[in-house]
């Protein structure tokens, strides 16, 4: 058993409670949260660890969607534009891929680590990634990707796809989950989201999967026309009449009975905002890719208004410049210029933690008696009041001081 104490506790319940002088008795569990008298006067034989003058702790991070197998792009890729970005993915894959070596893998690891990162949703589309998550220091959610659109190469891709979730379930525990992401619907077949989703259902699993990223999805999936008309053209020009493979409708119905993770959601509408939380889904917000690739952000006002839940993500850095929570928070609320600093602050930590680890599927993400032990220490710059303490954290945490993950220290990997 461990006591850690702290000037400030985020509990990070729907209520942000904040407790001052406080302190959490745990070991792989929480035990007991309350003030620093309290709690070491309840546990006298416990040795307590005063974290310093402004100090903080918290739920660990949860960083609901990153691809770590596009970890070495640092300029290769083209923002600014979807298709422009797509078109340059293409052309760079094998290079980025070849580059990533456990060099950068651990790289990526460690920066998320140092973030304050205890638990992420990987987005795997080769199962190059595999080992490392299966390695990783954090709690990883492994969705294994199933992505194309042609007719004739669905067999191919859906026996790729099994063997990678065969392989990835071998190693499967409470800390490595492995599951199933559907690329999207302008790519994917419905027979691969059909076939994919029977096993998700059948195994309730946790399925991610990207809608409504860009202007050109939307044109594409109502009305056949614009930039993915082009796209489909040039790289399959053996095709003679190109339609959507889906429509959003459609696909969004194909969920039904599967608890999912809709990624992005930029130009999704009220009604699917609504399809969405009849299925008992959540929206990943990742505002930075967001910004590099479609100069839009998400709706928060509208998803806190129909009380439909959200998390973030940094995605990958095929569209971030790092994959560091706490850059992609600072962004969101510089992003959200029209939102209540105080409360959009307030509503960021919670999706980072509450949320993220309610996304997942893992029962951590508020410090509470019963929920594990993944906790971040954390240093504010200054005295600060309580009641500003929301957006101060965002805007001056870098890294954490500590990070538990069910009880245990961990330190960046070597
Ligand atoms: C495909 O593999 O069929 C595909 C990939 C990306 C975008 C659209 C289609
Ligand atoms: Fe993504």
């Amino acid at each position: 058993m461990k006591i850690l104490s702290a000037d400030f506790l985020l509990v990070c319940n729907d209520e942000f409670e904040i407790l001052e002088n406080a302190a959490i008795c745990f070991d792989k569990k929480i035990i007991d949260v309350g003030s620093r008298e309290e709690i070491v006067e309840r546990y006298k034989d416990v040795k307590e660890l005063y974290l310093g003058k402004n100090s903080l702790l918290m739920p660990s991070l949860v960083n609901t969607h990153v691809h770590l197998e596009f970890s070495s792009n640092r300029t290769y890729l083209k923002y600014g534009d979807f298709l422009r970005w797509l078109g340059s993915v293409i052309k760079y894959r094998e290079i980025i891929s070849k580059e990533c070596k456990e060099e950068c893998y651990k790289n990526a690891l460690n920066q998320m680590l140092k973030s304050g990162v205890g638990i992420f949703g990987e987005i795997s589309s080769r199962g190059e990634s595999l080992s490392y998550c299966v390695n990783a220091p954090q709690k990883v959610l492994f969705f294994n990707e199933i992505l194309g659109s042609q007719p004739e190469v669905v067999d191919i891709l859906y026996n790729d796809f099994l063997n990678r979730l065969k392989e990835s379930k071998k190693y499967a525990s409470d800390k490595f989950i492995p599951s199933i992401s559907v690329h999207s619907p302008y790519s994917t077949h419905p027979i691969l989201i059909k076939k994919s989703l029977e096993i998700a259902r059948s195994e309730n699993m946790i399925v991610s999967t990207h809608f409504m990223e860009s202007r050109a999805e939307r044109e594409w999936l109502d009305r056949g026309e614009g930039d993915f008309k082009r796209f489909f053209r040039e790289f399959f020009p053996h095709i003679p009449v190109i339609k959507p493979l889906n429509s959003a409708k459609e696909f969004l119905k194909s969920f039904i009975g599967v608890r999912t993770l809709f990624t992005h959601a930029l130009f999704a509408t009220r009604e699917e905002f609504e399809m969405m939380k009849d299925l008992g889904g959540s929206v990943i917000h990742c505002p930075i890719s967001n910004r590099l690739l479609n100069n839009a952000v998400l709706d928060l006002k509208l998803l806190e208004e129909m009380k439909l839940s959200y998390s973030v993500g940094t995605d990958g850095l095929s569209s971030n410049y790092s994959l560091n929570m706490w850059n992609e928070l600072r962004a969101a609320l510089f992003l959200h210029f029209d939102r209540d600093l105080i409360s959009l602050s307030k509503s960021l930590i919670l999706a980072s933690t509450k949320e993220g680890a309610k996304a997942l599927g893992f029962n951590s993400g508020v410090l509470e008696k019963g929920r594990s032990a993944d906790i971040i220490a954390v240093k504010l710059p200054g005295e600060c009041e309580v009641q500003e303490i929301a957006y101060h954290l965002i805007l001056h945490t870098r890294e954490v001081e500590k990070i538990f993950i069910d009880g245990e220290e961990e330190c960046p990997i070597s």
